[in-house]
């Protein structure tokens, strides 16, 4: 066991990840360890897309893990990003969202220190003192007081940031098909189209073992199987990359009929094809706009980002933990630049069906809190992770939980337990 190990992370022997101490869900501990290791540690996160700093002197502020970071755009044109911490007295510099810095200077309301796009340190106000008396001292040197910086990569018009030196190149830390399926959605320059956010009392791993999860989407949303956008009899599956990066995707057109009447048999409460109907069914009007049969995918690169494409909603969902009991989930809804009207306005239609009172993810939210209350005491139980076996990697079928157990299998290395 590794010395800095808290009793919680004990992970139970022999289990084969199909086991997971519900401890880890609720331990200040595992959270603060966690928050080193894999947020601090050699991991690329979301932090903005590109579309949001369109001009020099544009600015956005974010989190990596629960460490507060700006992300700007230079007067070189440049993204840079560094948290948002005064190199003098500690205080949050940047108080506003996102924004334009005229004079591209970034001044802490506290004592004004001013800072440039970089995070460089520019003015320091009486740093020579006043009539002879005060002031730093004279070898106190700007270049040595700089912000804590962000490395930063810019892909394919989304930017990543990491604290880590040994982070590797972000298409390899994907692995093979997060990268194939993040160049598909960004096919071409974005508009961001608007943004929700939510706060969700859960912890922030239950929401990564939801996005991985194909089991629950036809029994837990009530309007897929009713409105046929998911039923488990579709084709499709989940695919692990790097044991903790998944994709979910799904193919309405090649349904297997033989698996219907099983679907239907399964899911009685919520299989009610007939009873309901849409009092406006434009809602699911939309138009085929991708080169391949993919309806719906979800991936997620592990730990703060997934995507989706969801009928013609596309959108970056942002994972930021706030403390072991809480995370906030940070929306952000785009379409490509080169939309026709009636594609936007699809696209506007179907986010009823997402976010946080989305038809087809409020449940998300619901289920992950669900989790959260009930375990409170019982952190010694574990869950039971044996749907479609007891190992690891890619599936092509959704009665399985093989990307959650791949999940757990990765996280324990990162976390070294
Ligand atoms: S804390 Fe920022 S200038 Fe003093
Ligand atoms: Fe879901």
């Amino acid at each position: 066991m590794n010395a800095i190990t808290p009793p919680h992370l004990k992970w139970p022997a022999g289990t084969d990840h199909t086991a997971v101490p519900y401890s880890i869900f609720n331990s200040r501990e595992v959270y603060d360890l966690e928050q080193k290791k894999i947020h601090n540690g050699p991991t690329w996160n979301y932090l903005s897309t590109e579309a949001e700093l369109p001009e020099k002197g544009s600015f956005k502020s974010t989190y990596i893990g629960d460490t507060p970071v700006v992300v700007t755009r230079g007067q070189d044109n440049e993204i840079y990003a560094w948290v948002n911490r005064c190199a003098h007295r500690g205080a949050e510099i940047c108080r506003e969202r996102h924004g334009k810095s005229e004079d591209g200077a970034y001044t802490c309301v506290y004592h004004q220190w001013a800072f440039d796009a970089k995070g460089d340190l520019r003015g320091v106000p009486f740093q020579r003192g006043l009539g002879g008396k005060g002031g730093m001292p004279k070898d106190f040197a700007k270049d040595q007081h700089s912000l804590r910086k962000v490395r930063v990569v810019n892909h394919l018009g989304v930017i990543f940031g990491t604290f880590s030196d040994e982070t590797p190149d972000i298409e390899t830390y994907m692995g093979e098909d997060v990268a194939y399926h993040f160049k598909r959605i960004l096919k071409g320059p974005i508009e961001v189209i608007g943004h929700t956010r939510q706060y969700i009392a859960g912890n922030w791993k239950f929401y990564s073992e939801n996005t991985k999860d194909p089991y629950h989407a036809s029994l837990l949303h009530l309007f897929h199987p009713t409105f046929g956008i998911y039923r488990a009899s579709l084709g499709g599956g989940t695919i692990v990359n790097n044991d903790v990066h998944s994709v979910l995707w799904v193919e309405n057109s090649k349904e297997d009929e033989s698996k219907l009447s099983d679907v239907k048999s399964d899911n009685t409460r919520t299989y009610q094809e007939g009873t309901y109907q849409l009092a406006d069914p434009s809602l699911l009007a939309g138009a085929k706009e991708f080169d391949d049969d993919t309806t719906t995918v979800i991936f997620s690169l592990f730990p703060s980002l997934v995507v989706h494409q969801i009928q013609n909603t596309l959108a970056f969902r942002q994972i930021l933990p706030k403390n072991e009991n809480e995370f906030e989930l940070v929306w952000t809804f785009f379409g490509y630049a080169d939309d026709t009207e009636e594609m936007r306005n699809f696209r506007l239609k179907q986010l009823n069906l997402v976010g946080p009172a989305g038809l087809i993810s409020m449940e998300d939210g619901e289920s992950t809190e669900l989790c959260q209350k009930a375990i409170v005491r019982d952190g010694n139980y574990t869950n039971v992770l044996e749907m479609g076996g007891v190992g690891t990697g890619t599936d092509d079928h959704f009665v399985t939980e093989g990307a959650i157990r791949s999940l757990w299998k990765g996280y324990r290395k990162m976390m070294d337990v």
